[in-house]
This record gives C-alpha cells, structure tokens and sequence, in this order.
C-alpha cells in the first residue's frame, strides 16, 4: 500500500492568549496530520480554540508552543499556496462580486486568461453567473459565503482552511453545498481542514472528525478516519 503524501503536520500545539483579564488557554497540546486528497473536519462548542487553530496554521498567529509544518517547512507566516475562508466572509462591498473574487488573484499577480476563465466557471457552478456585476449587499448570507469560497479557490490552493463555511447556508442549501465542496476538494486532491457546528454532516460527508471541547480545551477527544 502507498503511503498517501502527508501536507499539513499539527505537533504538540499549544496556545495561550493574555489579556488584562488574565490567560485564556485555547489550544493544548493538539497533533494530528492530514495528507493530500484528505479532508478533516474540526468541530466543538464555540469558543473552544477551532478559529485559533486555523489561524496558527495560516500563519496569522504564533502558537505558545508546539509547531506546523506544510509540506516538511514549519510555518513561521503566511504562505500562497494556503487558501483560508474566514468565518466572516470579508467581502469588500465597494467591489462587485466578480472583483472581489479576483482579489487574490490580483494580489498575487496571478491574473491570467486562463485564471479568470476558472473564476467565471466557479461562479457559474456556484449559480452567481448573473449576480457577477452586483455588489455584496444585494446577495443572501448564503450566497456571500459561496463568493468567499471562490475566491479562496481560485488561487488554486494546495491546501484549504475554511472556517464554517456553510453558516450562513439554509439546511438544503448546507447539503448541496457541503456535497459541491466535498467533490472539488476530493478531485482537486487538496488537504482541507474545515470547521463546522454541525457535526451529523461532519460525519455524514466528511467522515473524518476531530471533536475539540471546551471543558478539555484543546483536547482531541475523538479522531476517526
Ligand atoms: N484575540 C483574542 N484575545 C483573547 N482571547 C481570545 C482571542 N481570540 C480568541 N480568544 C479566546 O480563545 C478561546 C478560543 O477562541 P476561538 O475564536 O478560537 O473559538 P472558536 O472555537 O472558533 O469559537 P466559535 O465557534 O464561536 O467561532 C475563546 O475562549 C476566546 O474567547
Ligand atoms: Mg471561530
């Protein structure tokens, strides 16, 4: 048997954070790994430190201890080739959806023909074809979060953090969405870790889940592939 590619490594992660309050202990000693083509779900109570881990592995926040490594380099900052949907969608509302989907193309120098024929496709796949040229306020929360998706994918990540990204979705939608997205991440062998409350489609969709809980912060409490 072929050992599958490992991409993104969590070693021994430890996070405090320190306010006037005092320490606030949001991540501990949490390892897992998941490899190319794998798809983990995170899913816990609020507050219980899944938004601090998707940050510590983009980058955006050093861990207390412990480290991430993407492809054998230990993440010390931000990286291209990590797309990360936030929990909040960040859509810029004085762009149209079609300019903020090509945001991150355009930050990276990476607008092409080629790139910006994919972008239309995502929309069109994602039935924002003809809200292209409208603006964020005239869009559903759901249809907001299908434009930040897109906009994740469309600089061709290698692996995908996305933080709720069906929230704002009604439940119908949630199941056409969570089944859209669970493809393109299975065919585009990408490593994702997606984080969701809702966990009967963690489990129905994406099989493998990391349950964290608030009263064992940090803790893996289950992790079956
Ligand atoms: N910048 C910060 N400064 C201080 N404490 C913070 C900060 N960010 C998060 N926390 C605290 O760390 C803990 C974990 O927060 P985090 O945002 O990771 O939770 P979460 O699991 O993503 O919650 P939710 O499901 O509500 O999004 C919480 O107790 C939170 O109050
Ligand atoms: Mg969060």
């Amino acid at each position: 048997m072929r050992l599958k590619k490992r991409i993104v490594q969590v070693n021994n992660l430890h996070l405090s954070y320190h306010t006037l309050d005092g320490e606030t202990k949001a991540l501990s000693d949490l390892s897992f790994h998941v490899s190319k083509g794998e798809i983990i779900t995170i899913v816990g109570p609020s507050g219980c430190g899944k938004s601090t881990l998707l940050s510590i592995i983009s980058g955006l926040l050093k861990p207390s201890s412990g480290k991430v490594t993407i492809e054998g380099i230990e993440v010390t900052d931000t990286r291209k080739d990590v797309g990360y949907m936030f929990q909040n969608d960040l859509l810029f509302e004085w762009r149209n959806i079609l300019d903020n989907v090509l945001i991150g193309l355009e930050v990276q120098k990476k607008l092409t023909s080629h790139s910006k024929e994919m972008v239309e496709k995502l929309l069109s796949t994602y039935g924002l074809k003809d809200f292209k040229n409208h603006y964020p306020n005239q869009l559903s929360g759901g249809m907001r979060q299908r434009v930040a998706l897109i906009r994740t994918l469309a600089i061709e990540p290698k692996s995908l953090l996305l933080d709720e990204p069906f929230s704002a979705l009604d439940y119908q939608t949630r199941l056409i969405v969570a089944d859209d997205i669970y493809n393109i991440l299975k065919k585009e062998k990408k490593a994702a870790i997606m984080i969701t409350h809702d966990i009967s489609a963690a489990m129905y969709t994406y099989k493998q889940t990391i349950l964290l809980h608030k009263k064992i912060q940090g803790h893996i409490i289950i992790y079956f592939p």
